[in-house]
């Protein structure tokens, strides 16, 4: 394989991630920039083979004095993984969010995305069944219980 350099997501790698994964990534606002915000990709061969973003993500009233940085997407392309390109992404998300000041990083993913428990365990995430709420999903999702698994881990 190639070497894989890993970038801060701007507008052409953007356009590049939709064009591979699809409108969905920009329909759901996946891609998080800005104050307490981390994008970033893994690219190889000048093409992102793989991203993840995070956001800063309060807790639901009355909790919602109680932030932490919540991973949105994470995602790495068939055909590149096994390579531990997850596994740098989280790394260097979790290096951020520490120095940024998070004391918590967490994550939400519906049931169908079995394969990614492993990987929480394997890289230190605890994981706990959860019902999405509807507060802090999509707007198509809003008021539907989606059955899933939320992780996190202490920075
Ligand atoms: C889950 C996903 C992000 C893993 O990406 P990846 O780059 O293949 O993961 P890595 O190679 O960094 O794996 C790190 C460790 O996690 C574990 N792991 C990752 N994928 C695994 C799988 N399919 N089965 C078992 N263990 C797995 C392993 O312990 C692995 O270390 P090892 O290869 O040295 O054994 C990828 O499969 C994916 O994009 N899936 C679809 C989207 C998704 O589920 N996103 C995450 C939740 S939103």
């Amino acid at each position: 394989m190639e070497k894989i350099i890993f970038q801060e997501i701007d507008t052409n790698l953007e356009q590049q991630i939709i064009e591979t994964w699809g409108s969905w990534v920009k329909d759901w606002g996946c891609l998080h920039y800005g104050d307490g915000c981390y994008s970033l990709a893994a690219v190889c061969d000048g093409k992102p083979i793989g991203f993840i973003s995070a956001y800063p993500a309060q807790l639901p009233p009355p909790l919602q004095m109680h932030w932490d940085a919540y991973i949105d997407v994470l995602d790495v392309h068939r055909d590149f993984r096994r390579h531990g390109i997850a596994r740098a992404l989280l790394h260097k998300t979790e290096q951020w969010a520490k120095a940024y000041g998070y004391r918590q990083i967490r994550s939400w993913s519906s049931d169908d995305k079995s394969e990614a428990i492993p990987m929480w365990y394997a890289l230190g995430y605890g994981v706990c069944p959860a019902v999405m709420r509807g507060v802090s999903v999509k707007k198509e999702f809003i008021g539907k219980p989606i059955n899933g698994f939320y992780v996190s881990k202490v920075l």
